[in-house]
């Protein structure tokens, strides 16, 4: 019999990490993270992920160099996040406040491991698989239907892989360390190639630094789920 988990504790207390540490958990450590995270469950089983697991000075060198442009990419995007949570700002004020907001919490301290969460495969390999469908085995609308089955596997692998990288923050959460999902990193994809930390051609979903945390964060406010209940 194992220890039953304390599962509530886990969801509520886990939070996003922004300040870690210098010295982090060690490589085994988060092999080990890794292959507990393909636990996770995914669409027809396909597993469609890979990790690239980034050490914690190169990523520590990665952010002293990206970090400011990062920001810089994803502000807009976060002006319209905030646009709609605050409806009564102006733009200018909704720019002021999201530039604070990023001065305050945006940057992440410390040196954590960097995981590089990728997609594999999707929705080429359907497509693929459509076109060399029998006529006979064509229903109807078999053409109409075509963009709406390949946009489905795409984002039935991208719904898995966002699974697994959430499997890899609450594993870390479990250990009493820090993480954070981030997906700003996709935003460095080409730099990243560049500097021959990714290899080209792979779809970047997100990255999860992952490490000792230097302090608690605050617990921002959840909203209730809105539900429909159907007798
Ligand atoms: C899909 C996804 C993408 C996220 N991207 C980022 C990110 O790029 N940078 C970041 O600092 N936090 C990122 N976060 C963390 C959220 O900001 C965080 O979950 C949210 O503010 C709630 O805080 P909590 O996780 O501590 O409850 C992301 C979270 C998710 C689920």
């Amino acid at each position: 019999m194992t220890e039953p988990l304390d599962w509530t504790g886990l969801l509520q207390g886990r939070r996003s990490h922004r300040s870690f540490q210098d010295s982090a958990p060690t490589r085994q450590d988060i092999a080990a993270l890794i292959q507990e995270a393909r636990w996770a469950p995914s669409g027809g089983n396909r597993q469609p992920w890979a990790v690239t697991a980034v050490s914690p000075a190169r990523t520590r060198a990665l952010l002293d160099r990206w970090q400011d442009r990062l920001w810089t990419w994803v502000l807009p995007s976060y002006v319209g996040l905030l646009a709609e949570r605050r409806p009564e700002m102006t733009q200018a004020q909704l720019w002021d406040f999201a530039q604070e907001k990023v001065a305050q919490a945006g940057s992440v301290l410390g040196s954590p491991w960097l995981l590089l969460v990728h997609q594999v495969g999707g929705g080429d390999q359907t497509r693929h698989h459509l076109d060399n469908t029998p006529v006979d085995r064509r229903s109807p609308d078999f053409d109409t239907r075509i963009e709406r089955a390949v946009s489905l596997t795409e984002n039935v692998g991208r719904c898995s892989v966002g699974i697994f990288a959430q499997h890899l923050h609450l594993g870390a959460s479990a250990r009493g360390w820090g993480s954070c999902l981030q997906w700003q990193w996709v935003m460095l994809q080409e730099e990243l190639q560049a500097e021959g930390v990714l290899t080209p051609g792979l779809s970047l979903a997100c990255g999860v630094t992952v490490g000792h945390a230097a302090e608690v964060p605050s617990t921002p406010a959840r909203s209730p789920v809105n539900v429909s209940w159907v007798d």
